[in-house]
């Protein structure tokens, strides 16, 4: 079973048997967020890329916990050189960890680090697919619709499909209710929206226009949905 835990914004706590995964750990600053970064544990972090609405706390909890972050190449080194571990990858490609497989999937997007008035480019931006315990989930990060969505759903069919539905930095319903169409998922659940004014949206109409042979699953931050 995997415990999947919405942290807010686009950030999940993922349990993978013992293993303690995050993706996209935007928690100080994040208003939606329910725990704090002291009380996350992972000995993984998986960032989409270098915007601080994902990368967020990752570098801090990686410290903290000697976790290994997972993410593209150039993120990758940038987390190195801030001494923290870390594991290059990139669009894809994918590897074995102790908990399952990651691939890294095309998002469009970009990925910069701002530090004052210095922008560090993070290379691309990236979707992520995670395989474990028989299931399969993918975290879309920040995109908009694209074609290719249909060429991820055919070659890696889909338990579970987190798409931002925000619009202004991603896609919309109208966008992400066709990422659906494309990905086929069994389960959808709609991410990156309500968390700043810019990017609201309501959960329940996007799930009123889901094809009906996929299910919508709206998590509350803290919520927990098990696969
Ligand atoms: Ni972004
Ligand atoms: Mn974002």
């Amino acid at each position: 079973m995997i415990k999947l835990t919405f942290l807010g914004h686009s950030a999940f706590k993922v349990e993978i048997g013992s293993y303690i995964l995050l993706i996209d750990p935007f928690i100080t600053g994040n208003p939606q967020a329910t725990v704090s970064p002291e009380d996350l544990h992972p000995q993984y972090i998986l960032v989409t890329h270098g915007h601080g609405d994902h990368f967020g706390d990752t570098i801090d909890i990686a410290k903290r916990n000697n976790s290994l972050i997972i993410t593209v190449n150039e993120l990758a080194i940038y987390c190195s050189q801030k001494g923290v571990k870390a594991h290059p990858m990139h669009i894809g490609g994918a590897h074995s960890f102790d908990f399952g497989t990651v691939r890294l999937t095309q998002a469009h997007h970009s990925s910069t680090i701002i530090e004052g008035k210095t922008f560090i480019p993070a290379g691309d931006s990236a979707g992520i697919i995670i395989d474990a315990e028989g299931k399969r989930l993918y975290h879309a990060g920040d995109t908009c619709v694209f074609g290719d969505m249909k060429l991820i759903g055919e070659m890696y069919p889909l338990d579970v499909a987190l798409l931002p539905i925000g619009s202004n930095f991603t896609m919309d319903i109208y966008e992400a209710v066709q990422a659906v169409k494309f990905l086929n998922p069994r389960v959808v659940i709609p991410i990156h929206y309500n968390t700043f004014n810019l990017i609201k949206a309501d959960p329940e109409e996007f799930a009123r226009m889901v094809p009906s042979q996929t299910e919508t699953v709206i998590l509350k931050p803290g919520d927990t949905y098990n696969l």
